[in-house]
C-alpha cells in the first residue's frame, strides 16, 4: 500500500527573490504567488487523494517586514478573497483560515469570516490558509482554551483545541531553505518533509504531483518497524 497525501501543507516561500530575479519590486512576486495559490488549490480540489491543503501565507513573524510590504500583503489578501470566492464554490472547496485573526483590520476579519461562511456547505477539499499563523502561538492559544474551560490537558484534548487538528502527511517548502519557520510544529510531528529550490511563483501542479509520487514510495514507520 502506498502512502496517501491526505493532508498536504506548503510553506510558500520565494516570492521576493522571484521578483528580484525579474528586476521587479518584491510585491510583484506576491501578486504572482497569489495566482499560484489559485492553481495549486484548484489542482488539489480535483486530486482524488488530497482531502486538505494548508498553505502558509503570513506568519506571526512577518509583521517585522517593512510597513509598505505588510500593507500590500493585506490588500492582496482582501483582493484575493473577493476575487477567488467563486473559484472555491465552483470547485466545491471549503475555506478555513487558521491563525490569530484578531490582529487584522475589522474589514479583513469580516471578509475572511464571510468566505468561510459562504463555502461552509462545500463538501470537497478543505483549504486552510494560515494567516498571522505561528505554531507556537497556536499551541499556546489551545492550552489557554483548555485551561479556561477547566479541561484536562491530554494529547487528544490539545489536538482538538488547535486551529487545524489534522496531522500533516506531506509538508513541502519552496524557495530552497530547509526550515519550518514556526509552521504546524505539532501537526507535522510525523510529516514527510520535501524541500524544493523552485521559488513559489514558479511552482506548478506538475511539480506538486511529482513530489506526491516520491512521497508515495517512502516507508512511513511512525516509530514502529
Ligand atoms: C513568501 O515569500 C511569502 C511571505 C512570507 C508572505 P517571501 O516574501 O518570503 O520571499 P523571499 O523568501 O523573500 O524570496
Ligand atoms: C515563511 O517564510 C512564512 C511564509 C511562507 C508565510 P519566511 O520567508 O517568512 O520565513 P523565513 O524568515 O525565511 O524563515
Ligand atoms: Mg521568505
Amino acid at each position: 500500500m502506498s502512502n496517501l497525501p491526505r493532508h498536504v501543507a506548503i510553506i510558500m516561500d520565494g516570492n521576493g527573490r522571484w521578483a528580484q530575479q525579474q528586476e521587479q519590486p518584491r510585491v510583484k512576486g506576491h501578486e504572482k504567488g497569489a495566482e499560484v495559490v489559485r492553481d495549486i488549490m484548484t489542482f488539489a480540489s480535483r486530486h482524488d487523494e488530497i482531502r486538505s491543503l494548508t498553505l502558509y501565507a503570513f506568519s506571526t513573524e512577518n509583521w517585522k517586514r517593512p510597513k509598505a510590504e505588510v500593507e500590500f500583503l493585506m490588500k492582496l489578501l482582501s483582493r484575493y478573497l473577493k476575487k477567488e470566492q467563486h473559484v472555491y464554490l465552483e470547485n466545491n472547496v471549503r475555506f478555513h483560515a487558521i491563525g490569530d485573526l484578531s490582529r487584522f483590520s475589522a474589514s479583513l476579519q469580516k471578509l475572511i469570516r464571510q468566505t468561510e461562511e459562504k463555502t461552509a456547505h462545500c463538501t470537497g477539499l478543505h483549504h486552510h490558509l494560515a494567516l498571522n499563523y505561528g505554531a507556537k502561538d497556536e499551541i499556546l492559544r489551545a492550552v489557554k482554551t483548555l485551561q479556561e474551560d477547566g479541561l484536562e490537558l491530554t494529547e487528544e484534548a490539545l489536538n482538538s483545541a488547535l486551529d487545524a487538528p489534522e496531522p500533516v502527511d506531506l509538508l513541502i517548502r519552496t524557495g530552497g531553505d530547509q526550515r519550518l519557520s514556526n509552521f504546524l510544529l505539532w501537526q507535522a510531528a510525523y510529516a514527510e518533509l520535501f524541500f524544493t529550490r523552485t521559488l513559489w511563483p514558479d511552482f506548478t501542479p506538475r511539480e506538486l504531483q511529482s513530489i506526491i509520487d516520491r512521497f508515495k514510495s517512502v516507508e512511513r514507520r511512525f516509530g514502529g518497524l
